[in-house]
Formats: C-alpha cells, structure tokens, sequence
C-alpha cells in the first residue's frame, strides 16, 4: 500500500491521523522534530494495523533541507497531511519578534516550502492529495489571535491557489478548518464543551472528507455555521466587538 507522509507527527492530531491512515491499509512517514519520540507510536501502529512506519526529522522552518528530505524518500508518498503549528499567546506574539516570525513560519512559511517541492512532484506524476490543516482562526482576523490567524489565512489562501492550479492534474487538495480541538496547543484555554472536538473526531472526519476529495472541511461542522455568521458582520461593527 502506498506511504502517507505526515508532517507534525508528535501533533496529538497527528497522531490520530497516523492511527487512522494505517488502520485503512496506508504505510506511513512519521515527521517531527526529535522525532525519535515517536518509536512507541510507531510501534504500537505497525503491531495494531500491520503496515510499515518510518519515523523520520523533519523541522518546517529548516527550508534548506526540504528538498534532500523529499528527495531521499526511499517510495514517494502518495499524499501529505500538514499538520505542524505553532500558536502562542496573542499578546507575546504582537511583542515579541522572534516569536510573531516563528508563528508565522511554522504556520506558512514552512508549509509553503515543503508544499512547493511536493506539489510540483504529484503535478508531474499526476496523482496524489494534499491536506493541510489550516484553522477556522484564518477566516476573519480577531484582535485576540490575529498574528496566528493571518498566518492561517494566507495557508488557506495557499492551498486554494494549489487546488486551483493541481485539479487539471488529479491532484486533490483538502483545507482543514478545525475550531476548537482538546489538544496540547489548547490546553490553557477554556474551551467550550459542546464546540471542542477530540482529535480522534478531528482524524476520522479528516480522512472520509479526503477520500471524497472534499475541497474545504470544517470540524465540527457547527463552525462553518458560526464563521460564516462571523465573516458577515459588517466591519464597522465587526471592529468594536471582543469575540
Ligand atoms: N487545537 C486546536 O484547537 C486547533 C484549532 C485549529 C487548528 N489547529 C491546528 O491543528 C494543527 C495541530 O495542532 P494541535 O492542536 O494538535 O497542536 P500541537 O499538539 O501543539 O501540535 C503542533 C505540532 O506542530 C509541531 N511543530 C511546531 N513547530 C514545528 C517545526 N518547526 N517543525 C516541525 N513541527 C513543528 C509541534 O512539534 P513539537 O511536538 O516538536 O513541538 C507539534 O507536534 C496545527 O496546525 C494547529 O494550528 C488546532
């Protein structure tokens, strides 16, 4: 069966991603930095669903290295999950440089890097799909994640232009556009109950929504309701409000 390369594999999303991957019948390249971390998952996934699993060092912001890494695969995949982030506090982001500079690298910069290199290989090969998980946060800038989210925006922005341009060459491209996820990025926040999802949802609805060759997936679906109440409210109100 043929290799799913997952990019942020440490991702408690990621990780349900792999598991559900493999339980369809895929091989799979873990990628994560120090990703020698991963060997209980890799174990653990090739005794449960008996496919092979290559843990592999993988940092999105190293972009000199992308191409070797693409390069040095021993069997092409035949897709790729973006999954890797980065998301700090709002107020550190807007005073901290290096900080602001990570958010936006882990969460575009790098993306588009391996991205470009991948896509123009399926292009070629005229086969393949892309995911990459990008957030409901990129679909109207808010004072409380705007550095985060507008990092999110131009990775949706990314991927559409990507749809556009690999759809004559059958190659899908899938956005993901998840509210709220009890993982470790959130796990300061108050989230609300019935609006959080479980990374295993997140994984499952991720990979029917692939399958189909879906095009946008909101998870939960409740939130392409909320956005798209959000991204209509007019901007001279939009802008006096703290949601
Ligand atoms: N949780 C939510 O509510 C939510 C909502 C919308 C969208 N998302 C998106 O969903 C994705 C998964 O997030 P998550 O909630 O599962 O958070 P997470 O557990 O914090 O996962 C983020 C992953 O990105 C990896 N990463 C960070 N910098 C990297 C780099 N330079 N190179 C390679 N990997 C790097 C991290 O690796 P390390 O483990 O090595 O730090 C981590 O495993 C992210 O893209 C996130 O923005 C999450």
């Amino acid at each position: 069966m043929s290799y799913v390369l997952i990019i942020g594999a440490k991702s408690d999303i990621a990780k349900e991603i792999a598991r559900t991957y493999a339980k369809n019948g895929y091989n799979l390249y873990l990628c994560a930095r120090s990703s020698s971390d991963l060997s209980e998952l890799k174990t653990d996934i090739e005794v449960r669903s008996a496919v092979n699993v290559q843990i592999l060092d993988f940092d999105i912001t190293a972009y000199d290295t992308h191409k070797s890494f693409y390069e040095q695969l021993s069997e092409k995949p035949l897709g790729v999950i973006i999954v890797s982030g980065y998301m700090t506090e709002q107020k550190i982001a807007q005073k901290n440089w290096g900080e602001c500079l990570n958010t936006i690298n882990v969460n575009y910069t790098g993306a588009v890097s391996i991205l470009n290199i991948i896509s123009n290989d399926f292009e070629k090969e005229r086969r393949g799909f892309i995911v990459g998980i990008s957030s409901v946060a990129g679909d109207r800038g808010r004072k409380a994640n705007y550095i985060y989210g507008s990092a999110k925006a131009a990775f949706s922005s990314y991927l559409s232009g990507l749809r556009n341009r690999l759809f004559k060459s059958g190659v899908s491209v899938l956005t993901v556009k998840p509210g709220f996820v009890a993982t470790k990025m959130t796990q300061k926040l108050h989230l609300p109950e019935r609006l959080t999802a479980e990374p295993i949802d997140v994984a499952e609805d991720i990979y029917k929504a692939q399958q189909a060759g879906k095009n946008i997936l909101y998870t939960k679906s409740i939130w392409f309701l909320i956005m798209l109440i959000i991204k209509n409210i007019p901007e001279f109100i939009f802008k006096k409000l703290s949601i």
